[in-house]
């Protein structure tokens, strides 16, 4: 080769190695689940779909899906909803399939509640989350899945939740109301470019799941919308969500495992959760983890979130009772704007699922590093509240900046009790249970 020629080859591969640097710096979770092109495509139109907004697709939903798990067509089978409305009572999902919502596709849930079919509660909670008893199954239902992907065009599910609402409101619910989408024991599950409208409670829950990706999904409800929570990875590893936009009435996405005695029996813990590039709004958490924690929680990464208008920035909540543990939550990059609270961290948060739960199941919290933090408006920066026989440890907080709303009734800026740990720059400066050191970085804590 000539010589010019030679320097220019090992020009280009010098300037598209740098362009791959520079964008491999965007870290995202698509390692995590292995990307399938189907190599067949249906339509719901094949089995009987109208998108008019008023006829009742349930059995087509089902033959389609009946169809694919029947076929099991090697490299799986995409299920094409195309533009229109799609009201339908709820139904399964199978493995080895995409369901794919074109733009302006919309799957609308049925308002007919007393006619959703009803599912065993959970092992990890013992009964219904609201009600004793079984459950209503979500619209979109999947058990013992693999290989699974929700996308499209940005298209909607609606779970029209308003009825579902009203009856909490009105104390009618018989049993615990459905998520909208649920998957159990299942893996590699990818849900992206979806929009998520009006959950009639939880809207995405994996539990006992384990490779599950929530990318690039739009999640909203009304602020005044009871336990419409965004996503919510239960008893389940290598969960990561990113690259979303959730305003809900409950938590944006919240970490769980299990409730009480049920979950301390069951002792399926939540691994490896990742959330990144999260924005939002909800008058509950932006990042939560709990209350049902009694599996355990360990490992998670929440980055880069921006909230405005969020009652509490960051919550990690247990109680007396719980069990189970909360250790090495990392919490990085966050941006709050008019918030009740910054960080709060509580060992006396939330319900039982009935008189038989263990007084002495003290759960253990411990390892929590929050670092690089800055709020506006910001009521309170921190509330932490631990145990008296199981304190809360190794907590670090470095590089924080919550700027306070000034006024007469100004509660103090930090309440701290049952908990230790270390504060670098921390500002407002922090409560004396936690050691204050003018610089420092926070041990890599790991169980
Ligand atoms: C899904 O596809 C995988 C890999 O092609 C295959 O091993 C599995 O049996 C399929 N499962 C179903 C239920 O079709
Ligand atoms: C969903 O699948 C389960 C089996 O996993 C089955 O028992 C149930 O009847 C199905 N429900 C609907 C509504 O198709
Ligand atoms: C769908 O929504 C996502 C998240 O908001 C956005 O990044 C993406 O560009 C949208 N895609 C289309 C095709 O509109
Ligand atoms: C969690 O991630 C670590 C490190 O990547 C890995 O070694 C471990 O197997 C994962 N845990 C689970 C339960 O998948």
């Amino acid at each position: 080769m000539p010589l010019p020629l030679l320097f220019f080859f090992l020009l280009v591969l010098l300037l598209n190695s740098s362009n791959y640097s520079c964008a491999a710096k965007v870290v995202t979770c698509s390692y995590i689940v292995p990307f399938h092109r189907r190599a067949h495509t249906i339509s719901i139109t094949d089995y009987g779909g109208v998108g008019d907004g008023r006829y009742i697709n349930t059995k087509a939903f089902k033959e389609a899906v009946y169809a694919i798990q029947r076929l099991r067509r090697a490299g799986g089978t995409l299920l094409y909803v195309p533009p229109g409305v799609y009201l339908t009572g709820p139904f399964n999902l199978t493995s080895n399939m995409t369901l794919y919502l074109a733009a302006g596709a919309v799957i609308k849930a049925t308002q007919d509640s007393l006619n959703w079919p009803l599912i065993p509660p959970l092992p990890s909670y013992g009964r219904g989350r609201e009600r004793p008893g079984g459950r209503y199954m979500s619209l979109i239902h999947g058990d013992g899945l693999q290989d699974v992907v929700i996308t499209g065009k940005n298209g909607t599910i609606d779970g029209q939740g308003g009825v579902w609402w009203n009856m909490w409101r009105r104390r009618t619910l018989k049993f615990t109301r459905p998520n909208l989408v649920e998957f159990l024991n299942s893996r590699n599950i990818i849900i992206s470019n979806v929009i998520f409208k009006n959950s009639p409670f939880w809207n995405i829950h994996p539990v006992y799941c384990s490779n599950v990706v929530v990318r690039f999904v739009t999640i909203l409800a009304p602020h005044d919308s009871p336990n419409t929570d965004g996503v919510d990875p239960d008893s389940s590893s290598n969960v990561c969500i990113e690259d979303s936009y959730i305003s809900t009435g409950d938590d944006l996405v919240s970490v769980k495992s299990g409730w009480d005695e049920y979950g301390i029996a069951y002792g399926r813990p939540s691994v490896n959760i990742t959330v990144r590039r999260v924005t939002g709004s909800s008058p509950f958490a932006g990042i939560a983890i709990g209350s049902e924690t009694s599996g355990g929680v360990e490992n998670v990464r929440a980055e880069h979130i921006n909230l405005y208008g969020i009652g509490i920035g960051i919550h990690i909540k247990t109680n007396a009772g719980r069990g189970g543990y909360i250790k090495n939550i990392k919490v990085f990059d966050v941006y709050m704007e008019d918030a009740r609270k910054g960080i709060k961290i509580s060992g006396n948060v939330g319900d039982h699922p009935d008189g038989k739960y263990n007084r002495d199941a003290l759960p253990v919290v411990k390892g929590i590093t929050i670092k690089h933090v800055r709020g506006v408006k910001v009521q309170q920066a921190g509330l932490m509240q631990g145990l008296r026989n199981s304190p809360f440890t190794y907590i670090c907080l470095s590089d924080i900046n919550l700027g306070g709303v000034t006024g007469p009734s100004r509660t103090p800026s930090w309440q701290c009790s049952d908990v230790s740990g270390i504060a670098y720059q921390v500002s407002p400066s922090p409560c004396s249970q936690l050691i204050s050191r003018p610089s420092g970085s926070c041990p890599n804590y790991s169980s």
